[in-house]
């Protein structure tokens, strides 16, 4: 039998940033990836105030995916680690997610598919988006930093000299992708958007 193509489950929540979660999954259509989107009922809600119509809507979001899930069942395949995935990505990642995450409190698909990525070890990468930091936000990344996890803040690159906004979600998106080992350092170059050398 041929290897299945790679697998990753995009988890999008009710947190700002949805041109991070439209250029993430892109980028995955583009290298070949087989995608999994989970939507949170709140994430579809944001993504009328930040991005522009028509490409604003959760049917467009799900159109760029190839398998779509409701958060609220937990009867799908990504609920069980025998579905096997090559990691799973939290873009962008609300707090109450990530104490979710951090106390496996798996009340919906989300938290119940980072659970089990990381239980079963691909890569869980949660881009987890507020500012400033209480102690509690620290904690719950360092817990769930310690039990395998990458806590990725989307953060302002300027080495790259950004000229416009998308320049910034895309330097930030290439890096979340690099931590999946899908391959995309070539392209980079070709792209225009070289790395530090
Ligand atoms: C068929 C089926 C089997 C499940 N098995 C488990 C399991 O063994 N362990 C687990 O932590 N969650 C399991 N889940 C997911 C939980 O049902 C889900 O996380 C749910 O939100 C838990 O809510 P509750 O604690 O209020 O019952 C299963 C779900 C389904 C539909
Ligand atoms: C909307 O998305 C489609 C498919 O990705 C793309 O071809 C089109 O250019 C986008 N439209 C706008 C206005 O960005």
């Amino acid at each position: 039998p041929r290897p299945r193509r790679k697998r990753i489950v995009v988890a999008v929540i009710d947190a700002t940033g949805a041109p991070v979660a439209t250029s993430l999954l892109l980028h995955l259509k583009k290298l070949g990836v087989e995608s999994h989107l989970i939507l949170s009922t709140w994430g579809s809600a944001t993504l009328k105030y930040e991005l522009e119509a028509p490409n604003n809507t959760a049917a467009y979001l799900a159109s760029l995916a190839h398998h779509s899930y409701s958060p609220r069942d937990v009867s799908a395949s990504l609920s069980s680690g025998s579905f096997r995935t090559d990691g799973m990505m939290v873009a962008p990642c609300s707090m109450k997610t990530l104490a979710g995450i951090r106390m496996g409190y798996d009340n919906d698909l989300i938290t119940k598919s980072a659970g089990v990525t990381l239980k079963e070890r691909p890569r869980l990468v949660l881009v987890a988006r507020e500012t400033p930091l209480s102690s509690i936000h620290l904690e719950n990344m360092l817990k769930v930093t310690r039990a395998g996890a990458v806590v990725f803040p989307p953060m302002m690159t300027f080495y790259t000299r950004p000229k416009a906004v998308q320049d910034l979600v895309e330097q930030s998106v290439r890096r979340m992708i690099d931590l999946l080992d899908l391959g995309i350092e070539e392209r980079d170059e070709a792209d225009g958007y070289g790395r530090w050398n």
